[in-house]
């Protein structure tokens, strides 16, 4: 078999650009390990800026985003028993995002694959790209048994943090960045409606907290955990307590409780392999880089990859000219380490750390009151929460 591109992984990242590439006539087959069924089980974040939502909508794909997705133009800092609003809207000169579930999306995606007629082959295991130094790499994979091996021009790497493309590049080729952060984050979903309609970022002493949304009926809660714990140590009693602790008196009042429906913990890290190609095989999303989700950034990251991934692709295939190629890895790492900054900083200002020294903590709540009063401070916030240009 041959195709002109191999993407590994069917997550936003894989389902993104493959949906871009069929759109420009370019034919690329997706490898993903799991079923359908787990891919779209999967929560995670749900902000999305605009360049992502711009994506999803030149795809064709953006009905239900633009229809059921909440804009929101602010987002609030709580602590001290006060909440302030950071507007957005305004700071950027009228930027927003938009909350829509990475799940929805997902579904999304898929679902216009399939109209698409494009092959996606699920449950593909052992997975392997050769050949990707020289100037005609394969990827092979079992399925129901059998060994195929599908020859390409081109291998895009979008199987998250957990893949086989970043491990399949040798040790020397590859430089790692790494910092993991020691906490988690809690979170459910439950059927209630939001605390709010905008998202509340707390920082209490037992720990920071978020009050999220995926509609006006169903909320997402995150509170910060030990490291090590396990969410079905947790009672839903346990977590609706602890949330409310960790909230200003009337946003714990306004709390509407319900069984959960969801409950997983979440591990904090930062990482970063650089480059991001490596001859024919390109890294996307996750599989290059993770980000702690307090800045929301994840999956807007993977998006801004796709993007010069697809737009390099495309230029290749048109002008037969590699420079889109040639610069891919230095763009997207230029964005990324923009990103993994503006999550490192959002973790530290707002979460409670365990081996924090007094002077610390004092430094910590200054901060938060300069970002809350500052124009400027607020202003850099703002920009950087909107999302940086691509
Ligand atoms: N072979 C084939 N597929 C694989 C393999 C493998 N060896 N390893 C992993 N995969 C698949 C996973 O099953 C998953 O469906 O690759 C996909 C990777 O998807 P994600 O982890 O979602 O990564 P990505 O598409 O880059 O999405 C970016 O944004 O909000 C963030 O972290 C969040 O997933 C999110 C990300
Ligand atoms: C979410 O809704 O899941 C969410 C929102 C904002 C974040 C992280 C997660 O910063």
């Amino acid at each position: 078999m041959r195709r002109q591109v191999v993407i590994i992984g069917s997550g936003p990242s894989g389902l993104l650009l493959g949906q871009l590439l069929h759109g420009a006539g370019i034919d690329a087959l997706i490898l993903e390990r799991s079923s359908k069924e787990h891919v779209l089980s999967r929560v995670r974040a749900g902000v999305l800026e605009k360049g992502t939502v711009e994506l999803v909508r030149a795809v064709g794909l953006a009905g239900r985003l633009d229809a059921q997705g909440l804009k929101h133009d602010g987002i609030e800092f709580a602590f001290d028993d006060r909440r302030h609003r950071i507007d957005l809207h305004a700071l950027t000169g009228g930027k927003r995002v938009v909350v829509y579930g990475q799940t929805e999306l997902t579904a999304d995606l898929m679902a216009g694959r399939e109209v698409a007629g494009a092959e996606t082959v699920y449950e593909a295991v052992d997975v392997m790209p050769h050949g990707f130094d020289g100037e005609a790499p394969c990827v092979s994979y079992v399925h129901g048994g059998t060994t195929h091996r599908v020859d390409c021009d081109f291998i895009a790497g979008c199987d998250g943090y957990h893949g086989i493309t970043r491990r399949a590049v040798p040790e020397r080729a590859i430089a790692t960045f790494e910092r993991s952060y020691p906490f988690g984050w809690l979170g459910i979903l439950a059927e209630v409606p939001p605390v709010s309609h905008e998202l509340i970022y707390a920082s209490h002493p037992r720990g920071f907290a978020l009050c999220s949304m995926r509609s006006p009926m169903r909320s997402r809660y995150y509170i910060q955990c030990e490291g090590g714990e396990k969410a079905e140590s947790w009672s839903d009693q346990q977590f609706w307590d602890e949330l409310r602790r960790r909230l200003p008196a009337d946003a714990a009042e306004a709390v509407k409780t319900g069984p959960s429906f969801e409950k997983s913990i979440a591990v904090l890290r930062s990482f970063v392999a650089e480059p991001m190609r490596f001859g024919r095989l390109f890294l996307c999303g996750d599989a290059a880089h993770i980000v702690p989700p307090t800045g929301a950034k994840g999956l807007n990251l993977a998006a801004s990859d796709v993007h010069y991934l697809f737009e390099a692709l495309r230029e290749f295939y048109a002008e037969r000219s590699t420079a889109g190629l040639d610069a891919y890895s230095g763009r997207a790492l230029a964005r990324v380490w923009k990103a993994v900054r503006f999550s490192w900083w959002m973790t530290l200002l707002l979460h409670r750390f365990p081996d924090a020294t007094p002077f610390a903590e004092k430094l910590r709540s200054a901060e938060l009151g300069y970002v809350t009063s500052s124009q400027h401070a607020a202003a850099a916030l703002a920009e950087n929460y909107v999302g940086l240009p691509l």
